[in-house]
């Protein structure tokens, strides 16, 4: 019921409010997050609820598939803010298994607008055909493609002019990619960062049988 949700806030705030009574005023007069989350909308991968952090701690966006793509002005406006003005240190790029998103891309059904917008998992399966192809099972080649997904998403972030400068700028910046499993509730690095103009891309480690 929708008024349980009013009723679930308000007792929050009290309990919040009860534990410390500065907690809001304190969070209202300043936003310091140290991470910027780039996340799935998948109502079953909450950046907050899964890392444990608290309200002011994380500064989020969302889309389906967790995507960077180059001209979307919603993403660069999160991204700008975050870096220029939030100096956040640590970008994360999580998606997860299971990905609805990353299924829909490939499942050869038309969907609407969410296809053009899927382009870039279908751009990244061409890409990794080979790879993928060694894969029998269905589950397992539609979460690797997640991940070689997750990795591509990094490196389209390293791209963006917001970072290159930054980065010129001498301004310390990582770029992580990570993977949420829905199966045990566990995130894994895919140690895919990226933290400098000139860093080398790294592979996905556990993924070295690739043809990238
Ligand atoms: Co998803």
């Amino acid at each position: 019921m929708l008024s349980d949700l009013l009723k679930h806030n308000r007792e929050w705030a009290a309990q919040r409010e009860a534990e410390d009574p500065d907690y809001f005023k304190r969070l209202s007069q300043l936003q310091k997050p140290d991470y910027l989350w780039i996340g799935c909308s998948d109502s079953r991968v909450p950046a907050n609820v899964i890392t444990g952090l608290e309200p002011g701690e994380v500064f989020v966006h969302r889309n389906v598939a967790n995507l960077v793509h180059r001209g979307d002005l919603n993403l660069l406006s999160v991204l700008e803010f975050a870096v220029e003005t939030l100096e956040v240190e640590n970008i994360i790029v999580c998606g997860h298994h299971g990905c609805g998103g990353v299924h829909a891309a490939m499942d050869g059904h038309r969907h609407g607008i969410i296809d053009h917008w899927l382009q870039p998992i279908r751009d990244i399966a061409s890409a990794n055909e080979g790879g993928l192809a060694r894969l029998h099972d269905q589950e397992e080649k539609l979460d690797s493609l997640c991940e070689l997904s997750i990795a591509a998403q990094v490196d389209s972030l390293a791209k963006t002019p917001i970072i290159q400068s930054a980065w010129r700028r001498g301004k310390k910046l990582n770029i992580h990619g990570w993977v949420y499993s829905l199966n045990d509730g566990l995130l894994q690095d895919l140690d895919c960062r990226r933290s400098s103009v000139d860093g080398l891309h790294q592979k996905l480690a556990h993924r070295a049988h690739y043809d990238f």
